[in-house]
């Protein structure tokens, strides 16, 4: 069975607006609508879990009702976790607490905040995962990446055609996802922030998967702009 899991969980600091990013009109519709409405067009999902912050529960449900004709059944909303991984281990309980969590089960983890995600990149993202074990989103990096650990002086420049993007989907087998996880120590859980990283550490392949530059994440408000953009002219 194939899960989403819709990581709508953070509060985004950097948009520095009184609600989380996610919940922010683009085109006319809420940030998480579009995103979830990609999902539930894809249409082969046991079910499409979204996991916000507690307090904003009802509000999502409400938004779904609003936007989405109904809260459908095969869209559950509950609370995420504290970091973002925290937030994908709230949806491996979930499937667990409802019995249906097996060695198969492979989840398809989201941003909320990446509205214009499409078919083929979900797709490509579960064979690539049922094949390899775990399977990432990429993009070639456009810019050149200065490692700067101070700040303040550049250490080292890698060869550009090696670096990539990292976006999402990330796709995963979810028990074995919760075993690596569960076997971090505290220090790893809180510098881990992405989920394919723990793949890495413990030496396991995670397949690219070739995302797109649209694909973005809606991080900063100049994001918010584009976004709206894109959806007012169609480019998406
Ligand atoms: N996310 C989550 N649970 C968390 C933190 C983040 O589900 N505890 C989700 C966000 O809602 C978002 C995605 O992960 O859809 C990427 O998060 P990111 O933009 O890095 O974090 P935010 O907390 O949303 O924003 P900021 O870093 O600016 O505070």
């Amino acid at each position: 069975m194939v899960y989403a899991l819709i990581l709508a969980g953070g509060i985004g600091n950097r948009m520095k607006t009184e609600k989380p990013k996610q919940f922010l009109m683009a085109g006319g519709h809420p940030v998480i609508i579009h995103t979830l409405k990609k999902f539930c067009a894809y249409g082969g999902f046991e079910k499409i879990i979204v996991l916000c912050p507690d307090e904003w529960i009802d509000y999502t449900k409400k938004l779904i009702y609003e936007y989405m004709g109904g809260y459908t059944e095969n869209i559950s909303v509950i609370a995420g976790g504290l970091s973002r991984n925290d937030t994908i281990m709230k949806g491996i309980s979930y499937i667990e607490d409802s019995g249906h969590l097996n060695d198969n089960t492979i989840i398809v983890t989201h941003d909320a905040a990446r509205p214009f995600i499409n078919n083929r990149i979900i797709d490509e993202n579960i064979t690539a995962a049922a094949e390899c074990g775990a399977a990432t989103t990429a993009v070639p990096a456009t810019d050149t990446i200065l490692y700067c650990p101070s700040g303040k002086n550049v250490e080292s420049i890698t060869d550009r055609s090696a670096l990539y993007l990292c976006q999402t989907p990330q796709t995963f087998f979810a028990k074995k996802l919760w075993e690596l996880y569960q076997a971090l120590d505290s220090r790893e859980k809180e510098t881990m922030t992405d989920a394919s990283g723990i793949y890495v550490k413990n030496g396991l392949p995670v397949k690219v998967v070739p995302g797109e530059m649209y694909n973005f994440k809606i991080t900063y408000p100049n994001d918010l702009i584009t976004a709206d953009a894109y959806i007012k002219h169609g480019i998406v």
